[in-house]
């Protein structure tokens, strides 16, 4: 299904091409990877530190984050852990936004990133002022912004959510006679606005790794491999959507492979949950969904550039001279935290419990 064209306020994002980051995949000898492994060590307890890692960062960062009592999970749980710690200084294995978010519910925190040019082209898609202005537009709707935004662009919304939580949202704000205006993913809007039934209008933004996956070639791909389950980020175009067995956030898809009966699965996300997943269910058949459709230029390849800066190397440095902080004008970091703790008082209120909610 396409997106309705009234739904979607073209021209309504930044027009200015992507640079997307070169690959730097870390290459460690044996010795060095021992050699930080047990520096950070060393250096979170020392500097009464933990980590916090999404599932796209490497199985390297991910198996340290859990040895050392951190956590590695998706962008809702980052949130709620890194304010449920007590750790005196949050290390955020993840993009700009997570690192932001941290901060704005922890001001007191020290919170430190490994590459503090580790972006997210959602939130480079939609800047301050642009979505500002389209927010002065319609003062009658009520602004819900994805996680994968600025601060700044937080400043201007009602509600802040995540894949996990965005059609519990959206839901119910229309229960309650409320018309949305929804940034910066359109895939996933849609699919909210298609759920919830909400009068919403979207921001023209869209992932860059997720926007790749292919309709026409993943329907091929479940004739070649009847038996397969899918599973797709719904970050990902409706065509994809679609054909899911499961739509969820990071966790949500993660725990379907443990939960389902089926032994193969084909995934629609970013590679880097492949890791998780083999640990969720060793022995299950894990396929990528296709990118590179017929034609098609794939720029990304499940592959997210941004997440791909968080290294060994880069948590030792920052560990040690405590650079690469999170800083945020504080107007700007108390106004953003009101669309944030809206959506921690509902998850908790609900006891928002995602995994599996979003069976196709
Ligand atoms: P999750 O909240 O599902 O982890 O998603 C974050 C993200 O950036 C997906 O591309
Ligand atoms: Fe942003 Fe896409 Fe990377 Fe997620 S995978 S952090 S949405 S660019």
């Amino acid at each position: 299904m396409n997106l309705e064209m009234q739904t979607l306020l073209r021209g309504a994002r930044s027009q200015a091409p992507l640079k997307l980051p070169e690959r730097r995949p870390e290459v460690l000898e044996p010795g060095e990877r021992l050699h930080l492994r047990k520096r950070i060590k060393r250096l979170l307890r020392e500097r009464h530190a933990v980590l916090v890692a999404h599932y796209y960062t490497s199985a390297e960062l991910q198996t340290l984050a859990e040895e050392t009592h951190g956590c590695v999970s998706d962008s809702l749980d980052m949130a709620r852990f890194g304010h449920e710690s007590d750790a005196r200084t949050l290390v955020v294995c993840g993009v700009r936004f997570m690192g932001e978010t941290a901060k704005i519910l922890n001001p007191e925190k020290r919170v430190l990133m490994p590459d503090l040019d580790a972006e997210c082209s959602l939130d480079l898609r939609c800047p301050p002022g642009e979505f500002q202005r389209l927010c002065d537009a319609h003062p009658e709707r009520t602004v819900v912004v994805y996680a994968n935004t600025s601060a700044a662009v937080k400043v201007c919304a009602d509600w802040m959510v995540t894949s996990g939580s965005a059609l519990e949202v959206v839901s119910h704000l229309h229960a309650r006679g409320k018309k949305i205006l929804w940034a910066p993913d359109k895939f996933l809007g849609d699919y909210v606005r298609l759920r919830s039934g909400a009068d919403m209008l979207l921001w023209d933004g869209a992932c860059v790794v997720h926007e790749e996956f292919k309709g026409r070639e993943l329907a091929e791909m479940r004739a070649l491999h009847p038996e397969a389950k899918v599973l797709v980020h719904p970050e990902s175009p409706a065509a994809v959507l679609e054909q899911a067995d499961v739509v969820g956030s990071t966790s949500a898809l993660i725990q379907a492979v443990s939960r389902l009966d089926a032994q193969s699965f084909i995934v629609a996300t970013e590679q880097g949950i492949f890791h998780k997943m083999r640990e969720a269910a060793p022995g299950k058949t894990l396929l990528p969904a296709p990118t590179s459709g017929r034609g098609a230029t794939c720029r990304s390849c499940s592959y997210c550039p941004w997440m791909a800066m968080n290294s060994l190397r880069g948590v030792a440095r920052v560990l040690e001279t405590g650079e690469n902080l999170i800083r945020l004008d504080a107007a700007v970091r108390e106004r953003a935290l009101v669309p944030i703790r809206r959506l921690l008082r509902f998850t908790a209120q609900r006891k928002l419990q995602v995994y599996g909610n979003n069976d196709a």
